[in-house]
């Protein structure tokens, strides 16, 4: 006999999969849309980036490395784990990286991830960027909460966070390993139903 959940899931399997990955339109003529293999460069860049590296441990690579993650950013959407855009000027590269990771559809869950290049920082956009994927991700997707985890020697993140929205749940010890060592996390959250 099989067992079934006594609960149901939030977000039925396939949904996310079923549906193109929309373009979300961003205030100030920005947008975030899928990752194109020609973003490649932008990849190896933003490796070779001092805070991107660390904050966010994207590796070095080369423009092969960075356009087969590309291939996976997509393959992941399908198979329905990460959900990852680029943000961009509509028709130019990618400035930067907002998405979805570690998704539970069935738990209704999913963190965000992001980053930007150093001339797109300082400008709101990581706010803005933030509040629009969490409405698509508890609106169009159907998820219940969404996690945002930063160092605590991270304060830019921190900031992002609250300007966001995302509440302020507690510090995870020793949440992350960093090429220092050990972090301290931050733990945000928005729920279904905050303001
Ligand atoms: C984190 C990051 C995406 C923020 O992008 P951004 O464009 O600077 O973000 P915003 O302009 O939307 O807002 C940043 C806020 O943080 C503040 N901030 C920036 N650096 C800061 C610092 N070192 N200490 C405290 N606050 C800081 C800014 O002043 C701004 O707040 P304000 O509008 O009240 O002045 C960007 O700095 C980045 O890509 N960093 C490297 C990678 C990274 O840290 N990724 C996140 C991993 S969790």
């Amino acid at each position: 006999m099989i067992s079934e959940s006594p609960v149901p899931a939030v977000v039925p399997t396939g949904r996310m999969a079923g549906m193109e990955q929309p373009v979300l339109g961003l205030p100030g003529g920005l947008e975030l849309r899928p990752w194109r293999l020609s973003d490649a460069d932008v990849l190896v860049t933003a490796g070779r980036d001092p805070a991107i590296h660390r904050w966010n441990r994207l590796p070095e690579e080369t423009p092969e490395g960075a356009r087969r993650r590309i291939e996976r950013m997509h393959e992941r959407w399908r198979a329905e784990r990460s959900a990852i855009w680029a943000v961009a000027r509509p028709g130019r590269e990618a400035m930067g990286l907002i998405g979805w990771g570690d998704i539970d559809l069935a738990g209704g869950s999913a963190e965000i991830v992001y980053w930007l290049l150093p001339a797109a920082r300082g400008g709101g956009v990581a706010v803005e960027a933030t509040k629009r994927l969490g409405e698509w991700a508890l609106n169009d997707l159907g998820l219940h909460r969404l996690r945002l985890c930063h160092s605590v020697a991270n304060p830019a993140s921190c900031r992002v966070a609250d300007k966001a929205g995302y509440s302020f749940e507690g510090t995870m010890r020793s949440a992350l390993l960093h090429a220092d060592g050990w972090h301290d996390q931050h733990l945000h959250a928005l729920v279904q139903g905050d303001a």
